[in-house]
């Protein structure tokens, strides 16, 4: 495991299973924010019960944490109808996939988490799984070999994935809605962390929940660990209720600052703001800077980064911007700052 598992404020790792399902949201009326998709969701599942069809083929995308599993188990529930899952890298052979397809019932969700990971031939597979219900089978070996075509019942596949640029264009085409998760607004994250500490009995003041909020980067996963981690702290050296000055020394003492980052992001905007003197500088260049795995930093700390307006993608590499440079207290001159125009 590397660093960057560890941290706090990495919306990549689950936190205890258990608790994980008393805290998501099993119906669509329990999720909060996500309004557009969940408009679109809502109008989706209405249509298919009123047709009594399955639900058409959905993908979801977007950074870790906003919510994907929590969705497709909300699309099966309301459905009425049994979730199996699975992920790109699980299935190994078509063998595999064949197992899962012939034991569903009609109208039963397969979710594939990063199905992005996907192999080739797994895929190839999945395609006339995915539009005529069939699986082509074949027997024998050499020249004897042929092919028989086993008809399935009609199922869903539900995809999940942070890369939507790395599915292939012919697996996209094949599911009928396609849907992006963005990071959640303030009143939004403040909504789930309040239910979060319901549900677990915090006793919370507002200010308390509106700082784990804030500094829960969007990400219900993040602000949901903030909030058990804060709760600790009110236990252990306070009188147990997390208020804001509470949620303010505990998140402080873990390194969380005032809008979510953390040690790495932090090294990530010194090393293009010191090294590169604010960039552009390429993601590997970044990476190798800080000893970190390129991917990690383009799945969980650049979409963040990207979203506060700290960091900007130019096809030179990237470039830290005023913000940036404000939130860390460095000066910023423009002279200083390359200019493409
Ligand atoms: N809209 C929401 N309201 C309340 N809680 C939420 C919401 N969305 C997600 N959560 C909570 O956040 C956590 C992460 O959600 P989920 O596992 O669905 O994310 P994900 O997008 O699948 O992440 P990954 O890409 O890592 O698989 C879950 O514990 C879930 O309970
Ligand atoms: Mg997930």
């Amino acid at each position: 495991m590397n660093e960057s598992q560890n941290r706090l404020v990495n919306p990549e790792t689950q936190f205890d299973d258990r608790l994980d399902q008393a805290l998501r949201p099993k119906y669509l009326t329990d999720l909060i924010g996500q309004d557009r998709v969940r408009e679109n969701i809502s109008i989706l599942i209405a249509a298919s019960l009123q047709r009594k069809e399955p639900l058409d083929h959905v993908l979801f995308y977007g950074p870790p944490g906003l919510g994907k599993t929590t969705l497709a188990h909300i699309l099966a529930n309301e459905m009425g109808v049994n979730i199996k899952i699975t992920s790109g890298p699980a299935i190994e052979r078509p063998g595999d996939l064949a197992a899962i397809l012939t034991n569903l019932r009609a109208g039963d969700v397969i979710f594939i988490d990063e199905v992005h990971r996907l192999g080739r031939v797994i895929e190839e597979v999945l395609y006339p799984a995915m539009e005529d219900f069939a699986l082509d089978i074949v027997i024998g070996k050499g020249p004897s070999a042929r092919s028989i075509r086993l008809q399935l019942p009609r199922f869903s596949v539900i995809g999940a994935t942070t890369r939507l640029a790395l599915v292939t264009a012919p697996l996209r085409a094949r599911f009928g809605a396609t849907y992006r998760l963005d990071f959640y607004d303030l009143p939004a994250m403040q909504s789930i962390v309040e239910r979060a500490a319901g549900i677990l009995g915090v006793q919370a003041e507002d200010g308390g929940i509106n700082e784990i909020a804030r500094r829960g980067r969007g990400t219900p996963r993040v602000a949901l660990r903030l909030l058990r981690r804060v709760r600790d702290y009110a236990e252990v050296r306070a009188d147990g209720v997390v208020t804001r000055e509470v949620s303010i020394q505990a998140l402080n003492l873990l390194d969380v600052d005032s809008l979510g980052l953390d040690d790495m992001d932090r090294r990530v905007l010194l090393t293009v703001i010191e090294k590169y003197k604010g960039g552009p500088v390429g993601l590997s260049t970044i990476a190798a800077s800080i000893s970190e795995e390129p991917d990690t930093i383009m799945d969980v700390v650049e979409p963040y980064l990207l979203q506060l307006g700290f960091l900007d993608r130019t096809p030179q590499g990237r470039l830290a911007t005023q913000r940036a440079y404000e939130h860390l207290n460095f000066p910023y001159s423009k002279d200083e700052q390359p200019s493409f125009f």
